[in-house]
């Protein structure tokens, strides 16, 4: 059996390096493969749970689509729609949450951070804790198993949602027969963690990132806000301890950065490192910028495109559905 590959993208933010470099250049890369499916999809279900901003969800739905379409993913190889648009989903979150134990939702390491804080707060354990955080790994179940992933690409803090996954598939196979294929996670590498301003990973909890199609101006800003030392001019700096060179290296051919490691050894100026880092990401990012600026101001075409993506997607689901109906005993009488 082919493979199948699908991840998803929570909308509640703005795209930022760190999201570029780690998550959505693979992914596209990774589309190439023509002899894998590919599914993506926009988490706007999983937004939910964060935030209760409906202005803040749609438009960070805008953004990551239009991210997405500007850095070159085409929608015709792959299978690109928005979560909320394949009722199935839901539908099938259901089926899953009745087999799924709640000593394994107990588990899950978000739902204990929630508990801990509270319970260092000396408030009730259960605090602004929603079912929706609760059962939030049985959604993602759901988003997975729907269409039968074989491979599913996340970053770490996701491992343990895909080992819930895993366990709640096997738990509906053993009792309803195989129905689900057991997906495989793809954890990025950790040379595909991009470091933020202040020298930790970028994250937006960390308030440390770069908006991935900040204008010219605003991002040599921004570089110019990456953390360094007191070194000057003319004395060696140690690339392996540094963030501007930790983010060279994302965009740089390999020969690139052996030169800045030289670069470093004769002590070239902050300044001046800043200055040719920016030059660097604006050259790769300027095409999809300009973009990405066009189809924000389209609504109608983005629209139109998730439209499509999603009846390729009910295409699968709705058949597959019926199928997880019958066997679960939700038949014609
Ligand atoms: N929970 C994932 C995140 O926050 C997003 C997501 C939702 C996802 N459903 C998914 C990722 C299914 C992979 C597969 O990053």
């Amino acid at each position: 059996m082919g493979k199948i590959v699908l991840t998803g993208i929570t909308t509640t933010g703005t795209p930022h390096l760190g999201n570029y470099v780690g998550a959505i250049r693979p992914a596209i890369r990774s589309t190439q493969d023509a002899s894998a499916k590919h599914f993506f999809f926009l988490a706007d279900y999983h937004a939910l749970i964060k935030s209760q901003d409906p202005e803040r969800v749609q438009q960070s739905t805008r953004e990551i689509a239009a991210t997405w379409l500007a850095l070159g993913l085409d929608p015709d190889q792959v299978t690109f729609y928005r979560q909320s648009d394949i009722p199935e989903i839901p539908e099938l979150t259901w089926l899953l949450t009745c087999v799924t134990a709640k000593g394994l939702m107990n588990r899950a390491h978000a739902y204990k951070d929630a508990v801990q804080k509270n319970l260092d707060e000396q408030a009730d354990p259960d605090a602004a804790v929603t079912m929706g955080l609760f059962s939030y790994p049985i959604l993602m179940a759901a988003d997975i198993l729907m269409f039968n992933a074989t491979h599913v690409p996340v970053g770490k803090d996701q491992v343990q949602h895909l080992e819930m996954a895993r366990d709640i598939a096997q738990r509906f196979n053993h009792l309803y027969g195989k129905q689900f294929n057991i997906p495989e996670v793809v954890v990025e590498e950790s040379g595909a963690i991009l470091k933020g301003l202040d020298g930790r990973k970028m994250s937006k909890s960390y308030d440390n990132t770069i908006p991935l199609f900040l204008d010219e101006k605003p991002l040599r800003k921004h570089i110019n806000k990456i953390k360094t030392n007191l070194l000057e001019p003319g004395q060696a700096k140690d690339p392996d301890d540094s963030t501007l060179f930790d983010i060279w290296c994302a965009f740089a051919t390999s020969e690139e950065r052996s030169w800045m490691r030289q670069q470093f050894a004769e002590g070239i100026a902050w300044g001046e490192a800043k200055k040719v880092l920016f030059e660097k990401v604006n050259l790769e990012l300027t095409p999809a910028r300009e973009r990405y600026q066009d189809i924000l101001n389209r609504p109608g075409y983005l629209q139109e495109v998730l439209q499509a993506g999603a009846e390729k997607a009910r295409g699968v689901s709705q058949l597959f559905m019926q199928q997880l109906r019958d066997a679960v005993g939700i038949r014609p009488l």
